[in-house]
């Protein structure tokens, strides 16, 4: 039996470290759902969690992991067959489209190799070549979390209103919300969705849906049989500071002292934080002579980075030494990937000296591994994060 000291090292690109104080807000006493302290609490959350998502709008909060808001979004705006245009960005955006197809809607998947983000010129193209209007929905991973790849948002909007086409507009930000800028109305995304259990810094168990205009407008008219995931029971109680069924009481006390952690050290200042130690993270890898999954500079992820173990190395055989050793924990590659990349995640509760260690802890695991590599990286990180931040 190996024995451990110390705290556990939890550097997966979520479920992340959830800070004390949050721990704290959610062992307080469950209280009555349907009485005024919970009215009071909702309301509050409903409006205090708009910021994070950069809305105004309505934000609705399910009891489910990410998968829930998922399919949420789907069922709410669309119809039965209707077209939803999916870009293979990796793992994610794989299980996104699977789910659309078992639900009964047409998918169009672009294919990709799994190191680039979404191509605005491709969304470009697609949508000014259906003329028909067929495509009903745009679905994008912000953050694709199997592979470390960001997509360029605002560039994939600029693309859908240059080929003057009305799909909806639906963003997965599971991994990005809270750690990387996000603007879910600046960007004319309708349906923005995520979960509690990365940059929110919670455990798992809250997801949300963030809704435009024209998203709400849409399911008015959607015909898809929807039960739980229905926006407009949840949106009629909200109004009135209540759920139609039992939620997640707890974490929402959770939300409320993760919302208060974020907005006391700046939404600004987190995304820079989250910036500056993905920078120190590939400056790492760099430096040990490994390579990054990214394949574009412009789209490196600022909340993990999946790395490439050389040929005849073994990843999983990497992050396991790693968690014998040092009690630490890192992210598989999924899918296609298996074997190939361990991703190091550098968000959520995250400080110099918790990237410092994670880097240390995946360089000495590396070597313990037999994987040859520099022991320059630890260094060329420290050079960075030893810069007055900012
Ligand atoms: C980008 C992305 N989308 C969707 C999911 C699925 O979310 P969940 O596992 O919370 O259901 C994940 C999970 O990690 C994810 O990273």
């Amino acid at each position: 039996m190996t024995t451990s000291t110390g705290r556990h090292f939890l550097q997966i690109p979520g479920p992340t470290n959830v800070p004390d104080e949050v721990l704290r807000a959610m062992s307080a006493p469950t209280i009555d759902h349907r009485g005024p302290d919970f009215s009071d609490l909702l309301t509050e959350l409903l409006r205090d969690v708009r910021p994070v998502f950069g809305t105004t709008g309505p934000v609705v909060v399910f009891p489910a992991s990410g998968t829930g808001a998922w399919e949420a979004a789907l069922v709410n705006t669309l119809s039965p067959g209707d077209t939803v245009l999916c870009f293979e960005t990796g793992h994610f955006a794989t299980l996104w489209q699977e789910m659309a197809t078992r639900l009964g809607f047409t998918v169009d998947f672009v294919p990709g190799d799994w190191r680039h983000g979404v191509d605005p010129a491709v969304v470009a193209e697609r949508l000014a070549a259906d003329t028909a209007h067929r495509v009903k929905a745009v679905c994008v991973v912000h953050n694709e979390t199997s592979t470390g790849v960001t997509s360029r948002i605002p560039e994939i909007r600029r693309a859908i209103d240059d080929a003057g086409h009305p799909a909806l507009f639906l963003v997965d930000t599971i991994s990005s919300l809270g750690s990387i800028d996000y603007r879910h109305d600046e960007w004319g995304v309708d349906v923005t969705v995520s979960c509690s259990q990365k940059g929110l810094m919670l455990p798992p168990g809250l997801s949300f849906n963030a809704i435009s205009a024209k998203a709400l407008t849409a399911a008015g008219s959607a015909r898809t049989p929807r039960s739980y995931w229905d926006w407009a029971p949840m949106l009629e109680a909200n109004d009135r500071g209540f759920t139609p069924y039992t939620p997640a009481t707890n974490l929402l006390y959770g939300l409320r002292a993760a919302l208060r952690v974020l907005y006391a050290e700046g939404l600004e200042n987190v995304f820079a934080r989250h910036a500056r130690h993905a920078e120190a993270t590939r400056a790492a890898v760099r430096a040990w002579g490994l390579e990054i999954l990214c394949a574009d500079d412009r789209e490196h992820s600022n909340v993990l980075t999946a790395v490439l173990v050389p040929d005849g190395a073994d990843a999983d055989h990497v992050r396991r030494t790693i968690l014998d050793r040092y009690d630490m924990s890192l992210g598989a590659g999924l899918g296609r990937l298996a074997g190939r990349v361990f991703r190091i995640g550098h968000l959520g509760h995250t400080n110099d000296l918790t990237i410092a260690g994670t880097l240390a802890g995946v360089q000495m695991g590396l070597q313990a591994a037999g994987v040859k590599v520099s022991p320059d990286g630890v260094n060329a990180a420290l050079d960075l994060l030893g810069r007055p931040a900012g």
